[in-house]
């Protein structure tokens, strides 16, 4: 195994422990038969309070790196939202930038939202769009809409259209509909020229570059309603992990230094509902002022 291969698996094992601690032992099952950590990554389960559930299954590392895995940060903001926009989901308009297996955007979906999850084309082909085909009678209840869609931070052309028309044509979007019956969901993103009122990430900075390339593509994100001309701003909330993530610190200090801009909101604990707090888990929301 290489380096990076061997810190992922450690990384992975961690996290699965720590996610086992905090929502039970039964959220996650190993597929014990497997030789290393990644394979054995299977499913977890997450059970929310408000009343659904999500089945995500894990994938091995080979196709989706760290977008194959549950990360604690994801299962956190998803919770932060539940407890947030319980009641206005359904009026909202979101997009998850690096959604992985999909824990965020589903939940957000299931809060009866309209979501577009997007990511890198080989973790939407191996993670997120087929946990989202395999969830969808949970969005269907919740009265949510869902669309998946390929975006790698810093692509213009796709960043431009996220932008302007609050979503990815057909030909960019993933036709999943083979996975499921097909008349229950469509899945090219329709273009609504209605912008985004939310832009969420959970766990997407684990390197300086990663962290450029986020800083540059959540910026003109944020810029989209007063590029349409839609009253309101909208905002962008993030989880991260506090110990060790490379280029976090840089991603921080970059907003804060940007003041005219935007303001950075740290969500401090007692936001969160007392059982539901990570305390390894910060929670952030950004505007522009
Ligand atoms: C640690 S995982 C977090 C996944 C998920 N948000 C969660 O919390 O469980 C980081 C995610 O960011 C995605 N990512 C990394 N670099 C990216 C880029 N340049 N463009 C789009 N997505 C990227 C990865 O593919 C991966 O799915």
């Amino acid at each position: 195994m290489n380096s990076f291969a061997s810190e992922l698996a450690n990384r992975v094992k961690k996290n699965q422990d720590r996610l086992q601690v905090l929502y039970g032992r039964e959220s996650v099952h190993w597929d014990l038969s497997a030789k290393c950590t990644t394979e054995r990554l299977k499913v977890f389960d997450y059970k929310s309070p408000c009343g659904y559930s999500i089945h995500l299954q894990q994938q091995a590392a080979k196709n989706t790196e760290t977008g194959g895995a549950v990360w604690t940060a994801g299962v956190q903001l998803a919770r932060y939202l539940e407890q947030r926009f319980a009641t206005t989901a359904s009026k909202m308009k979101c997009l998850e930038l690096g959604s992985g297996t999909g824990i965020v955007g589903l939940a957000f979906a299931c809060l009866g939202g309209d979501m577009t999850l997007t990511d890198l084309p080989k973790v939407i082909k191996h993670s997120t769009a087929k946990n989202v085909a395999a969830n969808i009678e949970a969005v269907r209840k919740g009265g949510g809409n869902v669309h998946v869609c390929e975006f790698s931070w810093g692509d213009t052309t796709r960043e431009t259209q996220l932008a302007l028309l609050g979503g990815l044509d057909s030909t960019n979007s993933v036709n999943i509909s083979s996975a499921i019956d097909s008349k229950k969901i469509t899945y090219a993103v329709e273009q609504t020229r209605v912008p985004f009122d939310l832009i969420v990430a959970s766990d997407v900075i684990y390197s300086k570059q990663t962290a450029k390339l986020l800083f540059s593509t959540v910026l003109y994100l944020l810029q989209s309603r007063e590029l349409t001309g839609t009253p309101g701003a909208a905002e962008l909330i993030l989880s991260f992990d506090n110990r060790g993530r490379t280029g976090l610190r840089w991603f921080l200090d970059k907003i804060l230094q940007a003041k005219h801009l935007l303001l950075v909101r740290s969500v401090p604990e007692n936001d969160m509902k007392k059982g539901w707090v990570c305390k390894h888990i910060s929670v952030y929301s950004v505007r522009l002022v």
